[in-house]
């Protein structure tokens, strides 16, 4: 199964985006998560750039609608050869399923695709008193990942924390991608629970998304680096 750093580029435009990534060159081209601010700017262009320089892509769009509409945005998705895409849990079994099925394309082949279970924005409490759903916060995370693997998905976003809960819900092979990952010596920022790539590691995540310790950084290269010995015990 393949293991990966995964830089979240959560700049604003094109041109911040490909400074960025331009100090990769001549290094290993790192997989690259695109979010909906740097999509909504700039289409799906930034896409077809940023994969030409040769970067696998996880496109991050979390989609959520009914089935017909997500399977045919998901099939628009798939002609764009990204590597990972999303979609909410909450959408519901047969929703996962037309995704699944909107974007395999005519060679069978599809890209990775995950479910978001309960964003870690949303507390147990706003999830029970706001949403009047009864169950605890983790049952929920663990219900969503079995409905995601139901329908044939890879793999849930999750926090580190959560995916040992997950893998022994899902089974090892079903994919746990961890945002909220922190070097030992640096600032939470707006993370809560978050822990080091090396526990990452230790705690069988197999993609690890990491923004602002490697884009914040003052050498990203090096950050990147570093993310890559710890998770991967290679560089
Ligand atoms: O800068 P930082 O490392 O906190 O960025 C983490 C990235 O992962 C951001 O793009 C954020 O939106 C995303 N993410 C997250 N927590 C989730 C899902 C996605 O931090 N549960």
């Amino acid at each position: 199964m393949a293991k990966d750093v995964i830089i979240a580029c959560d700049f604003a435009s094109r041109q911040q985006t490909l400074d960025f990534l331009d100090r990769f060159e001549g290094s290993r081209k790192p997989f690259v998560k695109i979010g909906m601010e740097l999509f909504y700017a700039e289409g799906p262009d930034i896409v077809r750039e940023i994969k030409r320089r040769g970067h696998p892509i996880f496109l991050d769009l979390k989609l959520h609608d009914i089935p017909n509409t997500v399977r045919k945005s998901m099939k628009v998705l798939s002609g764009l050869d990204i590597d990972m895409c999303n979609v909410h849990a909450a959408g519901t079994i047969e929703m996962m399923r037309a995704a699944v099925e909107g974007l395999t394309r005519e060679d069978g082949t599809r890209p990775l695709l995950i479910a978001v279970t309960q964003l870690t924005s949303t507390s147990e409490e706003r999830m029970q008193q706001e949403l009047l759903i009864g169950a605890s916060i983790n049952d929920t995370i663990v219900k969503y990942a079995q409905n995601a693997r139901e329908a044939g998905l890879d793999g849930v976003v999750c926090s580190p924390l959560e995916a040992a809960m997950v893998k022994n819900a899902c089974g090892p092979e079903f994919l746990t991608i961890t945002p909220g990952i922190r070097f030992a010596d640096a600032a939470a920022d707006d993370q809560v629970r978050i822990t080091t790539p090396a526990r990452a590691r230790e705690i069988g995540s197999d993609y690890i998304v990491v923004g602002r310790p490697v884009t914040a950084a003052p050498d990203p290269v090096a950050a990147y680096r570093r993310c890559l010995l710890e998770f991967l015990q290679q560089e």
